[in-house]
């Protein structure tokens, strides 16, 4: 795979059947009709309708120049919520899970999270690396451009920081953008308290999670069973005196209070919601915190899905994410598209901005990420469909023809 380079070459992406450029608040998305996009050194310097595109970026100037006639072009998937980095196999629990078994009945007998974590810690700095970037490989091939990976397979101090310095690395060496969040606060160790293990990971895993300098974000699983909605808060405000941007696992069992934890510490984004009510979608509308839906996650354990149809109808943005985990093996975004039209009645295009514009506000990225307009990242995905809503509407094969990142095509 080429690597992104950022001189001035220009690209033309042009005849797309259906062009995305950005959100809209009424429909989801702008959509273009046969229209084009032209970059130069990897950021867009226009998009509209093909021929007066190409009239000033001529497709035989470009470096790059991708006939999009019969496709449709749309930003780069965005996947803002992805626990990706981690080692050995959960497909027994999976099985258990058909049987009868419950999620928490299997963390709460020690399996679980608490089972990858022993893998995890028995596999070298380079498996973890290196299974990493086989799941970035796959979600490339997917359309997704950018993606979260959070740690919280090591919980403890030695090996969150192995789980960054693995995200570190692989990330540097791909071309998908990779967003560090450390999750320390992810489980509670066997045989430890909860209450000790929290003081742990403030007072020793944060300091030492700053100073190692990899993570951006902040996260924590805020459950019942698991870290309490004080316990949550506290974590999440010492990460930011280190400068973590919080975000939170909230209601994904049982409400115990994530939503107004998200609202106090300012998160950027609070993530599952399947049991969020009124009081709920409106503390986290009221304080600009981004609800991000993770359909993949219902979906595997058979629960409801979250009622993301709920802020929408109230006009406000939902962002959808993989949730790519050992509970959770989904690394593709369009079959998230699929199960976000079919499991909550998103249409196609609230769905494309959920995975692209939205996607980047949960993710504070404000430099035009998630979108196709002049300004923006040249990261966009050519998709071998004659339409948007396509996207949601198949979930058969894999619908992408080529990737772009920073205006070089890194797979096709
Ligand atoms: O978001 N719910 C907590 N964390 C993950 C699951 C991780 C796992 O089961 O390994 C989630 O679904
Ligand atoms: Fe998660």
């Amino acid at each position: 795979m080429s690597e992104p380079t950022t001189d001035s070459d220009l690209t033309v992406v042009y005849g797309a059947e259906e062009l995305v450029v950005g959100p809209d608040d009424e429909t989801g998305v702008v959509v273009y009709e046969d229209a084009a996009f032209a970059a130069v050194g990897g950021e867009v310097v226009a998009t509209g309708p093909t021929d007066e595109v190409l009239a000033e970026y001529p497709a035989e100037d470009a470096e790059t120049a991708i006939d999009a006639t019969g496709k449709t072009v749309l930003p780069g998937f965005v996947d803002p919520h992805t626990h990706a980095v981690f080692a050995g196999d959960r497909s027994d629990e999976f099985v258990a899970k058909l049987k009868g078994a419950t999620y928490e009945e299997i963390l709460a007998d020690g399996g679980g999270i608490l089972r990858t974590v022993d893998a995890v810690r028995e596999a070298s700095d380079e498996e973890l690396a290196a299974n990493l970037t086989e799941h970035l490989d796959a979600m490339l091939e997917h359309g997704t451009t950018t993606v979260e990976v959070k740690t919280g397979y090591g919980l403890d101090t030695e090996t969150e920081l192995r789980l960054l310095e693995a995200i570190a690395t692989a990330g540097g060496e791909h071309p998908v953008d990779v967003i560090p969040t450390f999750m320390g606060a992810h489980a509670v160790p066997r045989d430890v308290d909860t209450e000790e293990y929290t003081e742990s990971v403030i007072s020793e895993q944060l300091p030492a999670v700053a100073e190692q300098g990899v993570a951006e974000f902040c996260d924590v699983f805020c459950e019942r069973g698991v870290f309490t909605a004080d316990q949550s808060r506290r974590i999440l405000e010492a990460g930011k005196e280190y400068g973590l941007t919080p975000k939170i696992h909230a209601d994904e069992f049982a409400d115990i209070g994530g939503t107004d934890v998200a609202a106090a510490v300012g998160a950027a984004s609070a993530d599952h919601l399947l049991q969020t009510d009124a009081d709920g979608r409106e503390t986290l509308v009221g304080a600009d915190v981004t609800p991000v839906v993770l359909p993949g996650t219902a979906f595997g354990l058979g629960a409801e899905y979250a009622d993301a149809r709920a802020f929408l109808d109230a006009g406000h943005e939902v962002a959808l994410a993989t949730d790519f985990n050992p509970n959770c093996f989904a690394r593709s975004m369009a079959f998230i598209a699929t199960l976000g039209s079919v499991g909550m009645r998103m249409t196609p295009q609230e769905v494309i901005r959920g995975i692209t514009s939205a996607a980047a506000n949960a993710l504070d990225r404000d430099d035009g990420t998630g979108t196709l307009q002049p300004g923006s990242p040249a990261d966009a995905v050519v998709l071998d469909i004659p339409s948007a809503r396509h996207l949601s509407y198949r979930f058969d094969t894999n619908p992408v023809s080529t990737v772009l990142k920073s205006g070089v095509v890194v797979h096709e």
